[in-house]
């Protein structure tokens, strides 16, 4: 494929949207998000030219901090996690505007005082009455900052925007979805709600929509005439990294399947959306989801397999395995690997297996996408030595981002003998400017009000009904769950899995 570098000319960025001013008020302001992505995002959205000339943060949390003690902690942020190096010049200018309200999130006294400060804000920079409230706490504090956010009048404005980003976990399950979905609206409309799903921040993932509807080749193929299966692995060589808790009351199929791999197989089905607008895209996404054939007890026990690691090696490094780790509990069943095969019912994609495994300690670190086309109708060039390969497009998310096709070529010489070979785009060689941060393209869009990349009341719990089924069947049976040593590629189990429909699981390379 072409490898023409591109570069948007410096100073002249080629998205000339630009956002209002706003205040954003983070709750959670001193924890883990905040530090490691929300100040480095908005750090890299200053260099980058991307902020409104008057904006401020103000961070609320439980944690003892003052305005100095809490800039303090915004630069060590942006200093450990962006991708660029501190300019002290715009680092001042943006400190000046960063203040630190201390409070409980349940405590109604602690929005007094964020309302007072929003007003000290206000006075100063009367342009910035714009408001964006990001939740970077605890799930179970949502309701609750949505309630006193209702409670103290800061959930609306007669003349500028208020605007909620709220992070996953979005619910553990179909009726605790439902239940704050219905909270959140007591208290906000619909269009002011900005579900983060940090996948679609992802430039690989935006692709998607662009290879599949700006290009004419592939879409009249994109179907269950010349489609014969497709694969989506989202593989982690990392383990909880610390989260112990949180990720054995949620396992692989709350925590990467519900959201992540959902939306990949969104985008990867969906029917072309009649705008590239956010109801429009969201529209066909939802179809999608449920278009998909419903679980029955059957399909679940034959169609997903749940699995946990055992102890084992990665890069070299001795694993222990998940019961042995700390914050488990020695009996768990939680799953950190989970594959499955589900059908879609459409016109599209009638007969067309989907196969998605996702799990942690895997051998490798890799998000890819293998869209597997179906044989020539007859074998002209048949080998008995190495049968011909089918066609391969492999969308590749994460690391080595790029797409792939892999196709039959003469080997040279005599004879008509037939190898593989691929064709490649890599990002890093075609675009040589950075890509951004997945954090920083989604608080881009939120300040702008686009919610093509944010995740919809009705797209949530379609995606929640189907994972709930599954998790009822899990939750009944008995027995062991399925092994896997830590390193490995997964459980047998699932091999077994994807070799009844007669695949196997693609090895990425
Ligand atoms: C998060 C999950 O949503 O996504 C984590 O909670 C997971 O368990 C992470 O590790 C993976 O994200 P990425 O961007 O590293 O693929």
């Amino acid at each position: 494929m072409d490898h023409t570098v591109v570069r948007s000319a410096p100073g002249s960025p080629p998205d000339r949207r630009h956002p209002e001013p706003f205040v954003m008020i983070i709750f959670g302001a001193a924890g883990d998000l905040s530090h490691r992505k929300l100040f480095p995002a908005l750090y890299n959205l200053i260099v980058d030219g991307w902020m409104p000339d008057k904006f401020a943060v103000i961070g609320l949390a439980r944690q003892k901090n003052d305005d100095t003690s809490f800039r303090r902690l915004a630069r060590e942020s942006a200093a450990e996690f962006s991708r660029r190096l501190i300019d002290e010049a715009l680092w001042e200018k943006f400190e000046q505007n960063i203040h630190y309200v201390e409070g409980d999130f349940s405590d109604p006294k602690a929005y007094d005082r964020l309302r007072t400060a929003l007003a000290t804000v206000e006075a100063a920079m009367p342009q910035a009455k714009n408001r964006l409230f990001y939740l970077a706490t605890p799930p179970s504090f949502y309701p609750i900052i949505a309630e006193q956010l209702g409670q103290h009048g800061l959930n609306k404005s007669a003349d500028h925007w208020v605007r909620i980003v709220v992070e996953k976990p979005f619910g553990r399950d179909l009726s605790s979805a439902q239940a704050l979905n219905q909270k959140l609206h007591e208290v906000f409309d619909e269009s002011q709600i900005f579900r983060i799903d940090h996948y679609l921040g992802k430039e690989t993932v935006q692709n998607i929509l662009v290879f599949r509807f700006a290009n004419g080749i592939f879409e009249p193929l994109w179907n269950r005439q010349y489609i014969d299966h497709v694969q989506i692995t989202v593989a982690e060589s990392l383990g909880m990294e610390g989260r112990g808790t949180y990720y054995d009351s949620a396992g692989a199929l709350r925590d990467m399947v519900q959201n992540h791999m959902m939306q990949l197989l969104c985008l990867i089905a969906m029917e072309p959306p009649i705008a590239n607008e956010a109801d429009a895209v969201r529209d066909e996404k939802v179809k999608v989801l449920r278009a998909i054939h419903p679980f029955s007890t059957r399909d679940i026990t034959e169609n997903t397999v749940r699995a946990q690691y055992e102890a084992g090696t990665i890069k070299e490094e001795s694993v222990v395995g998940y019961l042995d780790e700390p914050d488990i509990s020695s009996d768990s069943r939680t799953e950190t690997y989970v594959a499955l095969k589900l059908a879609i019912d459409n016109w599209r994609w009638a007969g067309v297996p989907f196969f998605l495994r996702t799990g942690k300690h895997l051998a490798k670190r890799v998000t890819e996408i293998a869209i597997q086309f179906k044989q020539v109708p007859h074998p002209f060039f048949s080998q008995t030595d190495t049968p011909l390969e089918p066609n391969l497009l492999i969308l590749k998310i994460q690391p080595d981002e790029g797409i792939s096709l892999r196709f039959g070529a003469k080997v040279p010489g005599t004879g008509m003998r037939v190898s593989t070979v691929n064709m490649e785009f890599l990002y890093d060689t075609s675009f040589k400017d950075a890509a951004p941060e997945a954090y920083e393209r989604l608080l881009f869009d939120a300040m702008l009000g686009d919610s093509t990349l944010f995740t919809r009341k009705d797209e949530v719990e379609a995606a929640w009904e189907l994972v709930t089924s599954i998790l009822n069947v899990w939750g009944r049976a008995r027995g062991p769950i399925a092994t896997y040593p830590a390193g490995s590629w997964g459980p047998v189990e699932a091999d077994q899995l994807i070799r009844g429909y007669g695949f196997a699981w693609r090895r990425p390379s």
